[in-house]
């Protein structure tokens, strides 16, 4: 959640910093701060709101150093004010912090109790009193780190600026992600390599339980144990430029767009050119000899799994239970004893299905990640991993990463079905084909832009919108109504179709905008009739359909958004693009800030 960018160089390191803390703004933005080293010791700014504030703050009263720390919040324990902001200091000590400390209020009577005064409501601010209690008792400033650190129970990635002319770093991680990166005369610590990213590519990952000395030229490094080790330092994927808005308005609307190319990139990884076959590599025996799966994530995520399990039982024939990260790992689940669970999360980082993967990990299950980002904390600990080619996504609300992941449980489910002999060759090829044609036909979907942004007016005036869909259509309509909530604010729900006459009808009344999710399937009538439920009690129907199912909406609904034929498996996977697209330009319409919308954050690394 929260975003961590520390440097200590041969030169100042502010303005770097402040780079940094842009690039980290997505984990969170109820507030930001720095604090560096320099001859007056630690100096700090902090500021409530966006990083442009703070920038504003250091315009007007610049402080700079060789060796500094910052820090942008997603805000739990305590208001997201100006004083709550990280850096939090006690003394010749200064802390940010990405997690919850679970111990902080024992830890904060304990410092209390010795006389010393907090300034704010956090419970990072407990750390920096530990540290420099522990040095008030002659501990160097590393071994004081290490003992504060020690002593913290809950998740954390922590750095430190300690002692009020150390021109060093001090790091750990728990729970959280916390990356070193090397530069020449200078090095990082950073919440992803993508903060570092225009600084250096060199990283290395601190694993569960390390910590860091990070010198102008060096790190050292220590395991849980207290025992000093090697991370190998790699080279990361991520580049700088794809991290930029370019001629677009925000994130979100390019990432939308860049959806054709992302699902290309996927696909090519996972169809071997020379028989269209679906190629899932280690992988594929884990599957094969599955006799269940099941299928964790959280929000977005979930939804894509979901709609994987509609895949998984039609053509391979495997039982899938799919379930929320947050219910699974505190539910003491039952486990297949000859099955795999998939992880699907676009971060890698979210804290409940890390969580999750950890306990079946324990359980001996084997587990496979769905993963968009490669250095994750669970892309490095599933046993296999499947990528999604989408790229960096910065916009909070999940788009492309969402498509990818369809393709990816797509192509999965097809090579599942013909590992175990239920699909032969030739249907195996004409699924992988289907799903070929993706880009183009997400092309298309992108063409019904001007119809989504005129439509965009009555979603942005309705006091809510509710979203339906049958079968594979189900998620999407959860889906759609997600993100609908997410960017705008605005009540939206997403139910099952047939589902509707068991109780949510009653929120159907004159003018309320109904969304049905229907291209052509078996399916579709009965999904017509619960149309024809709804706009019988007044409901404004958009219906999202393909060509050869728009007959069937025909006068039924006052809106018809019309994809191309959705071959093979491609139907969930465009119909997201209308979805995406409704929820972008109803917000744009109520001028909300879609990239960072209130509350939100990028990476969820609390629980
Ligand atoms: O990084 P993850 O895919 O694990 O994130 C899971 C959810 O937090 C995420 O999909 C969230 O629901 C998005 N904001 C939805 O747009």
């Amino acid at each position: 959640m929260c975003g961590i960018v520390g440097i200590v160089s041969d030169k100042p390191v502010s303005t770097r910093l402040m780079e940094g803390l842009r690039r980290l703004e997505y984990r969170g933005y109820d507030s930001a701060g720095i604090a560096v080293v320099n001859g007056r010791g630690i100096v700090r700014r902090r500021a409530p709101g966006k990083v442009l504030n703070l920038q504003n703050l250091l315009d007007g009263a610049p402080i700079d150093g060789n060796c500094g720390i910052a820090h942008t919040r997603w805000a739990t324990h305590g208001r997201p004010n100006e004083q709550n902001a990280h850096p939090h200091q006690a003394g010749n000590v200064a802390i940010v912090h990405n997690g919850i400390i679970e111990n902080f209020k024992s830890l904060r009577q304990e410092m209390a109790n010795k006389g010393r005064v907090f300034a704010t409501e956090t419970d990072t601010e407990v750390i920096a009193h530990l540290i420099q209690d522990n040095m008030d008792e002659g501990l160097s400033g590393e071994d004081a780190f290490l003992a504060a650190v020690e002593r913290l129970e809950g998740a954390y990635a922590v750095a430190a600026l300690v002692g009020e002319a150390n021109q060093t770093l001090y790091a750990a991680r728990h729970g959280s992600p916390l990356v070193v990166g090397f530069g020449k005369g200078e090095m990082f610590v950073g919440s992803d390599a993508f903060a570092l990213a225009p600084f250096t590519k060199r990283v290395l990952y601190l694993e569960e339980g390390d910590s860091a000395v990070v010198e102008i030229d060096s790190v050292r490094v220590r395991d849980e144990e207290g025992a000093s080790v090697n991370r190998e330092i790699l080279t990361a994927s991520i580049s700088t430029v794809m991290a930029e808005k370019g001629n677009y308005r925000h994130f979100m609307e390019k990432e939308i767009h860049e959806q054709p190319e992302a699902l290309a990139r996927t696909m090519a990884a996972y169809i071997d050119p020379e028989t269209d076959l679906p190629a899932l590599g280690e992988t594929a025996p884990l599957l094969k000899n599955a006799d269940r799966l099941i299928a964790i994530a959280c929000g977005t995520a979930f939804y894509a799994a979901s709609v994987g399990k509609y895949w998984f039982e039609a053509l391979a024939g495997v039982h899938v239970e799919t379930d929320i990260a947050s219910e699974f790992r505190y539910r003491t689940p039952a486990l297949p004893q000859n099955g795999a669970a998939l992880f699907i999360s676009q971060s890698g980082e979210t804290a409940d299905t890390l969580a999750a993967m950890r306990y079946c990990n324990r359980a001996k299950v084997d587990t496979i990640g769905v993963l968009n980002t490669p250095e994750s904390s669970i892309a490095r600990e599933t046993k296999t991993n499947l990528r999604t080619m989408a790229g960096p996504e910065i916009g909070v609300a999940s788009t492309k990463a969402f498509t990818a992941q369809l393709a990816v449980l797509a192509m999965t489910a097809i090579g599942t079905a013909s590992l175990r002999g239920r699909l032969s060759e030739a249907e195996t090829q004409e699924h992988i084909r289907a799903l070929q044609a993706l880009p183009e036909l997400v092309q298309k979907a992108l063409a019904t832009k001007a119809q989504c942004q005129a439509i965009a007016p009555i979603l942005a005036k309705a006091k809510q919108t509710i979203f339906l869909g049958r079968g594979g259509y189900y998620p999407l309509a959860l889906e759609g109504a997600l993100k609908l909530k997410e960017i705008t604010y605005l009540a939206a729900e997403g139910y099952a179709a047939g589902e509707l006459k068991h109780g949510p009808i009653a929120l159907i009344e004159e003018g309320t905008p109904v969304v049905v999710i229907a291209p052509n399937d078996p399916l579709i009538e009965k999904t017509v009739s619960n149309v024809e439920e709804v706009a019988a009690r007044g409901a404004k129907v958009i219906a999202i359909t393909d060509e050869a199912g728009a007959e069937s909406f025909d006068t039924r609904a006052e809106h018809t958004i019309i994809l191309p034929n959705l071959p093979g498996l491609t139907g969930p996977i465009v119909s997201a693009i209308p979805l995406q697209l409704l929820a972008y330009y109803t917000a744009l319409e109520l001028g909300t800030n879609l990239d960072q919308p209130r509350n939100l954050a990028k990476s969820v690394t609390v629980e």
